[in-house]
């Protein structure tokens, strides 16, 4: 019996943004007989993740690694060093779907410690894997010179008052008062800005700087990059690519990597000539939702 997903009997689902596993307990659900593999680059989410989908046994295997690394994370190689290995009849590198939930989680926003979030106080820290060797926020701030800073903001913020900030972070640092916490930044965005300004920008004040800072230090866009580089040597016959973006610089890499795949190598078709967006409803339950958009791809037969 085939359960509807590219008309595979036991299609092959890749969830490349775990998380706490939402994506992949829906999936597992839906396609009863679909395996589920679950990629983070947080081993905190994995934990818990791993933790609330036990229930499904071996149809589900969550990998420790950046989805940046998609390839050798989905070769036999790179699941048996995370300590997963194929069952040795489904020991191929071919996939049905991907689902890419992109940016950040509501646990790693909520949990000030993290230093995602300018409402919670907490070390500025803003790494995806904390438990990996890439700088802090708190780092980046100290070593990076105005000029770029101010690149970083605008480039990943659209901070208007992006060298006004850059400017207010060296002066601070001349001082010997580099941000420490997510606290320290928002109170020196805060305080360059006049009052007029800071109304007029609607959203919280340090709203930008922070987004701009989280994609820089997490180099979001250079490992979608990299993933949709290697995505389609993974995807088998009728393939589906599911991207969810929250913000217009991931989804015009999405919206323009699907379409050359159509255009160009045409290797298939876009699904959603225009993205699809949440409804009221959705966006009432789910705040973050406001701001998605979903783009699909099939890959040819
Ligand atoms: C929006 S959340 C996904 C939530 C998930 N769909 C759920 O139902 O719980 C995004 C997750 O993707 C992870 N992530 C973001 N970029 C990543 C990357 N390049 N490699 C691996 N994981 C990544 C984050 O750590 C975070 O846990």
């Amino acid at each position: 019996m085939e359960d509807g997903l590219g008309g595979k009997d036991h299609p092959r689902i890749v969830d490349g943004t775990l998380g706490l596993g939402g994506y992949s307990e829906a999936m597992l659900r839906e396609f009863p007989r679909a395996e589920v593999i679950g990629i983070d680059r947080d081993a905190e989410a994995l934990r818990r993740a791993r933790v609330r989908l036990e229930e499904w046994g071996p149809r589900f295997s969550a990998v420790y690694t950046n989805f940046g690394n998609l390839q050798s994370a989905l070769s036999g190689e790179g699941l048996g060093v995370s300590g997963w290995q194929f069952p040795p009849e489904l020991k191929s590198n071919m996939f049905d779907a991907f689902v890419f939930d992109l940016g950040v989680s509501n646990m790693q926003l909520s949990e000030g410690e993290r230093g995602f979030s300018f409402q919670r106080d907490g070390p500025l820290d803003m790494r995806m894997d904390p438990e990996g060797d890439a700088p802090t926020a708190a780092e980046v701030l100290a070593r990076t010179d105005a000029k770029e800073l101010a690149r970083i903001f605008w480039e990943y913020g659209e901070e208007r008052h992006s060298r006004r900030i850059a400017a207010q972070v060296e002066e601070c640092r001349r001082r010997g008062k580099s941000p420490q916490t997510t606290g320290e930044l928002a109170a020196l965005i805060r305080g360059c800005l006049p009052e007029p300004v800071q109304r007029k920008m609607g959203g919280h004040p340090a709203r930008r700087v922070f987004q701009a800072l989280r994609i820089f230090v997490n180099d979001e866009l250079g490992e979608l990059e990299a993933m949709l580089e290697q995505l389609p040597a993974l995807a088998a016959e009728g393939c589906l690519a599911v991207i969810v973006s929250y913000h217009s610089l991931e989804d015009r890499i999405v919206k323009h990597r699907f379409r050359a795949w159509e255009k160009e190598t045409g290797w298939g078709r876009v699904l959603t000539k225009h993205p699809v967006l949440p409804g009221e409803e959705e966006m009432e339950r789910n705040y973050k939702s406001r701001s998605a958009k979903l783009r699909a791809f099939q890959f040819s037969d």
